[in-house]
């Protein structure tokens, strides 16, 4: 059997992670980093730079037109949203230039995710709703992992029905656990990993079982508009009996779906869709 966890702490540790993620998980490691040592890090890579500005200016976050650069982003988003768009970012940037259009893709399902999660957030205060969102951003980050290091293996199945299965066929893992072997020792915080490790399996969740709730029916959401199967959680039943378990009703459906149709242009335009 293969020994996933090895190659994922290899993958972490390896030179094709940019090196700029490598900084920023460090720094995200270390307390004693402030807001202008992620904001030089971030502006290390112009690129990422460009993007994180770029979606700090999306409609989603009220700020349009009024952030250029990356310290007003943290002023006007707060040091930890910007650090978990900046991480969230430079994972998918491990995407080689013959994936972009799937790395497009994803990151469209992720955005669309981290918006219907946090807007649910406003609905059912579990947390922070910039806490819902990243946990929305990250929550598939399990599949970019799979797809760097195994990409032969994991590109046939990767936006198959029945994912989780056959991922565990395959690798003996699924992408939720993945997930947690590429976030832990990241300071990224608990709530983040754990609902980002049960976000297909919301039952077996014991701590911080609300945000694990909110990106498992995000995700259900998303799909019912998502036409391409990129959506890895389906509608079904279930996750219908959860959603009204939650004290949801179908006109917050509505207005999430409002919402995300609003976001649409920009979510197309951010991601060169
Ligand atoms: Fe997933
Ligand atoms: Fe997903």
């Amino acid at each position: 059997m293969m020994d996933v966890n090895k190659d994922v702490q290899r993958l972490k540790s390896l030179s094709t992670i940019p090196v700029v993620m490598k900084r920023i998980l460090e720094a995200a490691g270390d307390e004693h980093k402030g807001h202008g040592d992620l904001g030089r890090i971030i502006e290390h890579d112009q690129s990422l730079a460009e993007r994180v500005v770029a979606m700090a200016n999306s409609p989603y976050f009220g700020h349009t037109g009024l952030i250029n650069n990356i310290e007003q982003a943290i002023l006007l988003l707060g040091f930890d949203l910007v650090k978990g768009l900046a991480i969230s970012m430079s994972v998918f940037k491990m995407f080689s230039k013959t994936e972009a259009l799937k790395a497009n893709r994803f990151w469209a399902h992720s955005y669309r995710v981290a918006i219907a999660s946090s807007l649910m957030c406003d609905k059912i205060p579990v947390t922070t709703p910039g806490v819902c969102f990243l946990a929305g951003l990250l929550h598939d980050i399990g599949r970019v992992v799979f797809l760097s290091l195994y990409p032969e293996k994991y590109k046939p199945i990767i936006f198959e029905a029945g994912l989780i299965e056959k991922e565990r066929e395959l690798f003996g893992v699924d992408h939720p656990e993945v997930s947690g072997m590429f976030l832990e020792n990241t300071l990224i915080p608990d709530e983040i990993i754990i609902a980002v490790r049960f976000h297909h399996n919301v039952r077996d969740c014991r701590k911080h079982k609300g945000v694990a709730t909110t990106v498992y029916l995000a995700e259900g959401i998303v799909s019912r508009i998502e036409d391409d199967n990129t959506a890895d959680g389906q509608w079904n039943e279930e996750m219908e009996e959860v959603f009204y378990a939650s004290g949801l009703s179908l006109d917050d459906i509505k207005f999430i779906e409002e919402m995300l149709d609003e976001e649409g242009d920009s979510i197309a335009r951010f991601f060169e869709l």
